[in-house]
């Protein structure tokens, strides 16, 4: 009989980077939502609820700035002048379009003093406006004179590394697990990332706190759900929640004012409203914010915009509480076991290399769905790796609760009420087991459901059904058109035979002596899809499987002999 034990046991190794490169806080925090105080409890057993993470990393923005800086700027003179104006906790270079430092200070007074002393450009040709922010430009006055050294700067990577390098990468390692942790490591956001990622939130909120002082806005989706890849999009959330009233208690008797406020007739027009002025800011005001397109008409309005500085391809929301909610779920599933992170990042990264899916919205596999079916399958496992979703609101105390537009998204936050079964399958049986899951799938009749963590019925007729885990009547995965899907079952199909042919390195001192590395296990997986030409499952009956793996032999093949 399966023996349950607490999360704490598993959780090891292979933390999410975004709690793993947090301090030990041993107290209480309190974090302000709006006008609600709710106390959370920052670390239970080792592990921290995805609130405690967004105020710590709230504050550590709060207390930084973003430097543009020479590429030939040298580093200890830029630290002593920045050193002048208070304690520097933090800082780190990193390229983008230019090279930039983040500089986080021991206090808030220090960023007022730095900006204190920044000076006002002197421009004769054009006109400024006159916003001032925590993007700021290093100038050199004697810049013919600039030290020596291309500086020794240690420069933080902010994308990934290309597909090819990751492939030769992974052939190196010694087993299918390893190659799995390996790709993880590789892809998933580095501390400064996800640092970078809460500062330009909080250079955002310095543009929206114009209008509503009293706002935060914060990261949502991938950038902290613990399965955001380098480079992945920033989606941020506008909350305006403690100024709109909502939480707010009233009092039952005597007089008391209350503040005169404009009114419309439906919520989204309010929300459709503020992110047009809040658009029109940033594309204005807002420094290093470019290409803003407001997109106010969608589900979900929002406004698009590159922040250049950083070079994140922004989506700003409002009134989105679901998605933070959907983002807590997918952390809380990620914190349980690291199986689960690892797989999700082997699966998204497998399903880019064969652009199952895409930065462009369109008629595939988002990554949300995608890591939903992860969740589904891990949850199908016997035992099952992950509780369903429905357990988890079981296991929810009053603190817990949440409505959110008539949608119940209530699910335990105290990660030791969490008991999970001693299912010990390794990385590579998963992988295995998740293709096969998928190519067998019965899509046709059968929708998937993490609440209740067991296939059901499809409720209507669309290629591909993932009940949207919180707003139960929706499809996350509505605009998937047949043909995406009838490629996704057959990659599945051909990485299950793949994995199984391929699932042994080659042996040390064989091809890798020679200098050629043989791609093996999940590299193979990740190399030029040979099913990319199948556009229908009708197609694919009539397309002799031998054919396509005669050519990923032969592609195999090609690969081998090109020099390292
Ligand atoms: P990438 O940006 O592709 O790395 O992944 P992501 O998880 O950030 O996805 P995306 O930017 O498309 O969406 C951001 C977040 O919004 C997701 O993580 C979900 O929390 C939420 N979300 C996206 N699509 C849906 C959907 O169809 N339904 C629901 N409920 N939430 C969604
Ligand atoms: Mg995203």
């Amino acid at each position: 009989m399966a023996s349950s034990f607490t999360v704490c046991r598993l959780h090891t190794i292979g933390r999410g980077s975004l709690a793993k490169c947090l301090q030990k806080v041993d107290t209480f925090l309190h974090r302000n939502i709006g006008t609600n105080v709710v106390a959370v409890q920052e670390e239970k057993n080792g592990f921290k609820s995805l609130y405690a993470v967004q105020a710590e990393r709230q504050e550590q923005a709060e207390k930084s700035v973003l430097i543009s800086c020479h590429s030939r700027t040298n580093e200890k003179q830029f630290l002593k002048y920045i050193a002048n104006y208070g304690d520097i906790q933090k800082y780190f270079f990193y390229e983008s379009y230019g090279m930039y430092a983040v500089v986080e200070f021991a206090n808030q007074e220090s960023v007022a003093s730095l900006l204190e002393g920044t000076a006002i450009p002197s421009i004769s040709h054009e006109s400024l406006v006159p916003f001032k922010s925590r993007l700021l430009s290093m100038r050199n006055l004697d810049s013919v004179d600039l030290p020596n050294q291309p500086s020794g700067k240690k420069r933080q990577a902010q994308t990934s590394i290309p597909i090819n390098e990751l492939i030769q990468r992974l052939s190196k390692e010694e087993s299918i697990d390893q190659q799995i942790t390996s790709l993880t490591e590789a892809y998933q956001l580095t501390e400064e990332n996800c640092r970078l990622r809460f500062l330009v939130c909080s250079l955002l909120k310095d543009i929206a706190a114009a209008f509503f002082p009293e706002c935060t806005i914060m990261p949502f989706g991938s950038s902290v759900n613990g399965f955001g890849k380098l480079g992945c999009d920033l989606d941020m959330f506008l909350d305006l929640d403690g100024i709109s009233g909502k939480n707010a208690t009233m009092p039952k008797s005597g007089l008391f004012l209350e503040y005169q406020m404009k009114r419309a007739n439906l919520e989204r027009i309010v929300t459709q409203n503020i992110l047009s002025v809040i658009g029109e800011c940033v594309d204005q005001f807002g420094p290093g914010c470019v290409g803003v397109l407001k997109i106010l008409n969608a589900r979900c309005p929002l406004v698009r915009f590159v922040h250049q500085p950083s070079g994140f391809q922004c989506d700003l929301t409002a009134n989105n509480r679901v998605a933070m909610k959907s983002t807590e779920l997918l952390y809380l599933y990620g914190e349980l076991d690291p199986r689960v992170r690892h797989l999700v990042f082997t699966v998204r990264c497998w399903a880019r290399a064969h652009r199952i899916t895409s930065s462009i919205p369109g008629a595939w596999i988002s990554n949300f769905s995608l890591t939903v079916m992860v969740l589904f399958f891990l949850q199908r496992r016997s035992p099952p790796i992950i509780p369903t979703l429905d357990h988890l609101r079981d296991l929810a105390g009053p603190e817990d609760k949440s409505v959110i537009e008539d949608n119940d998204c209530t699910f335990v936050s105290d990660f030791s009420k969490i008991q999970l079964e001693s299912n010990t399958e390794t990385l590579e049986q998963l992988l295995c087991e998740f293709f096969e899951f998928y190519a067998s799938f019965s899509f046709r009749t059968l929708s998937i459901n993490i609440r209740k963590g067991k296939e059901q019925n499809k409720p209507e007729v669309a290629p591909l059904h993932i009940q949207n885990p919180f707003e139960t009547t929706l499809n996350v995965s509505k605009n998937v058109n047949a043909s995406q899907l009838d490629r996704f079952v057959a990659l599945c199909q051909e990485s299950s035979w793949l994995i199984q042919q391929n699932n042994t390195a080659p042996s040390r001192g064989g091809t890798k002596g020679k200098g050629a590395i043989t791609p093996w296990g999940v590299s193979t997986l990740l190399l030029p899809s040979q099913v990319a030409g199948i556009k229908s499952r009708k197609r694919r009956k009539f397309e002799p499987a031998s054919e396509r793996i005669k050519s990923l032999l032969e592609s195999l093949k090609n690969i081998n002999n090109q020099p390292n």
